[in-house]
């Protein structure tokens, strides 16, 4: 077992303590809400869940599910506002004013945003150009500094599509000192996790959200997985209710009902993404190689023309092309059949 550094907030959190219940359908007179929902909100949500109630700050049920989808004991999952807010919470529990943190750019920029907030600095390790294959040798020097806390790494990386393999994985969270932090967001797009290594490695984190493979961005789920122990201090430093009852029942029935759509339209986007890659270069262009439901397109020295183009017929990509590590760069969500052939038309005629 690793002596992890938590930082002093993650030292002395404690949950919000609420009343437990274990009656369905209780009355609840201990949380001073209305009796019932609004009347067109109770129309429009058709007695889903009573709105008018708090949600179970547990988030048993919801809970339940995830650890049976990921095949991992229900104390090691937190449940979160959000992919973001999950970033937030580890910033929280590991960063004190003025500890560093190790981003791999060209990355998701939400890691420096949300840890920089939280008063860390940031310490950069980029990705090698052209395959942005991350530096395990600088990452684990880095995670031996004094006031390195935290580390994070994304399979597959946004925007890049790039894989870590696993044994990548495994000797920098096993070489590290500190938290090492997987983020998984794309991770059933690629197929391979690195979950079951949580169990094992006490310092090693995986984020992921429900925002990519289950089709709910706009409910605003996400989830953590770890050792108990961290889990318990995550869920100390959570908001005690910053999932909705509304979202939260949206992602059970999800995790219910939906896991055949889920594996079909991520089996559909891995079909997709072979075809818009060989369109785009019938076009001439060429995409990275990616394992996520996104690739990555070096369009040169127009890609901002490109871009604002595509965007003025409707069509929108996300423009990276004046981002460090990402010149001439354009990123492009794979999507269904149709909608992709539309986007190549539209690029085919603007270029
Ligand atoms: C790599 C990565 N992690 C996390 C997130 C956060 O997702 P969300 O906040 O929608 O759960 C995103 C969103 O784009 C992402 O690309």
């Amino acid at each position: 077992m690793k002596a992890i550094k938590l930082s002093q907030i993650g030292q002395i959190a404690r949950p919000y303590q609420w009343e437990t219940y274990a009656v369905k359908n209780c009355l609840r007179f201990d949380t001073n809400t209305l009796p019932s929902p609004p009347p067109s909100i109770k129309r429009t949500i058709k007695g889903l869940v009573s709105i008018n109630e708090y949600s179970d700050p547990a988030y048993r049920r919801l809970k339940t599910q995830i650890a049976a989808y990921e095949r991992v004991p229900e104390e090691m999952i937190t449940v979160t506002n959000s992919g973001d807010e999950a970033i937030d919470i580890l910033a929280k529990t590991f960063l004190d004013p003025g500890d560093r943190f190790v981003v791999t750019p060209p990355t998701y920029e939400m890691f420096t945003i949300q840890c920089q907030i939280n008063r860390g600095i940031v310490y950069e390790i980029p990705l090698a150009p052209k395959t942005f294959a991350v530096d395990a040798a600088a990452i684990i020097r880095a995670s031996k500094k004094l006031r390195t806390k935290l580390i994070f790494l994304v399979n597959p990386n946004n925007p890049t599509g790039s894989v870590i393999p696993r044994l990548t994985v495994t000797d920098i969270v096993s070489r590290s000192s500190c938290a090492v932090v997987v983020d998984e967001a794309y991770g059933e797009f690629y197929g391979k996790t690195v979950v079951p290594l949580t169990k094992k490695y006490n310092n090693l984190i995986v984020l992921k959200t429900f925002s990519k493979f289950a089709g709910l961005a706009g409910a605003r789920i996400g989830y953590l997985i770890a050792n108990p122990t961290l889990s318990r201090v995550f869920d100390a430093i959570r908001f005690p209710m910053g999932v909705s009852t509304l979202s939260a029942n949206l992602a059970e029935q999800v995790l219910n009902n939906d896991q055949p759509w889920i594996e079909k339209q991520i089996l559909m986007i891995k079909t997709e993404r072979k075809k818009l890659a060989k369109a785009l270069r019938t076009l001439g262009l060429s995409a990275y190689p990616s394992e996520a439901n996104f690739l990555l397109v070096d369009v040169g020295n127009r890609a901002s023309s490109v871009a604002a183009k595509l965007a003025a017929r409707g069509v929108i990509v996300r423009d990276r092309s004046t981002k460090p590590y990402l010149n001439g760069c354009i990123r492009i969500t794979v999507r269904s059949p149709k909608e992709n052939t539309t986007l190549i038309k539209v690029l085919e005629e603007i270029l």
